[in-house]
């Protein structure tokens, strides 16, 4: 079983907006998938329960209150969402339960400096140092052609970590959240910008570049 996280400390970055959109990606792809929500305010649970019964299926258990004891067997992917607000010994703990670790980022300057420090404190952890985990970055929510995206673009070029692109800031996320689905599932004409945007993150998911060998 593969495990996929989304992760960072700052609360609203998109980490449950992430988790749900990477759950889709594999399930399209024909990849039997769970959804572990360890965030107790259920995000990706709640948006699991309005998904239409015609589409591919994706399990999800409450891992804030039972860990990952219930995933099921079959799971091929499992997705972790994972809470705000993880420091120390649980950052720790969570990230001993990945090989794939996403971290979302906001342009604004809060989330910046926020994200500097979790990035530190990230790639301190043995799992990572040691690229057993491999981590990745993408701007989330971004508006082009503002400043703070720019810098925000070159913040993260700059960081020693694989920077898969943005994310625009677009109803279709808060669209396709609210009906159990993810921007990929959305019709074309609507969603073809978030289309192209996914597909460095769909090229890196599915590469060894985003799996510890070994
Ligand atoms: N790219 C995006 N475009 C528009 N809204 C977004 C986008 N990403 C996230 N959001 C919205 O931002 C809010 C926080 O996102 P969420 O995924 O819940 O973050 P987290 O799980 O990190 O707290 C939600 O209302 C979500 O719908
Ligand atoms: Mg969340």
């Amino acid at each position: 079983m593969r495990h996929v996280m989304v992760l960072n400390s700052k609360g609203g970055c998109g980490k449950s907006t992430l988790a749900t959109n990477i759950a889709v990606f594999f399930a399209r792809d024909g990849h039997q998938v769970c959804i572990a929500d360890y965030d107790p305010q259920r995000s990706s649970l709640d948006w699991l329960a309005q998904r239409p019964a015609d589409l591919p299926a994706i399990g999800g258990v409450a891992a804030f209150e039972d860990g990952l004891r219930n995933v099921p067997r079959s799971t091929e992917i499992l997705v972790i969402d994972a809470p705000a607000r993880v420091y120390g010994t649980e950052l720790n703990e969570l990230v001993r339960r990945a090989e794939t670790i996403i971290v979302p980022v906001l342009a604004s300057s809060i989330d910046m400096k926020a994200c500097g420090h979790f990035m530190a404190e990230l790639l301190e952890i043995g799992k990572v140092s040691r690229k057993q985990a491999r981590l990745a970055v993408i701007a989330n929510r971004v508006r082009e052609y503002t400043l703070i995206y720019e810098e925000l673009d070159q913040y993260l070029t700059k960081l020693k970590v694989p920077y898969l692109g943005c994310l625009r800031e677009a109803q279709n996320y808060v669209r396709a959240y609210a009906r159990g689905m993810g921007v990929l599932e959305l019709p074309e004409y609507l969603a073809w910008p978030d289309w192209k945007q996914w597909e460095p993150i769909g090229e890196w998911l599915d590469s060894k570049r985003s799996q510890p060998t070994g």
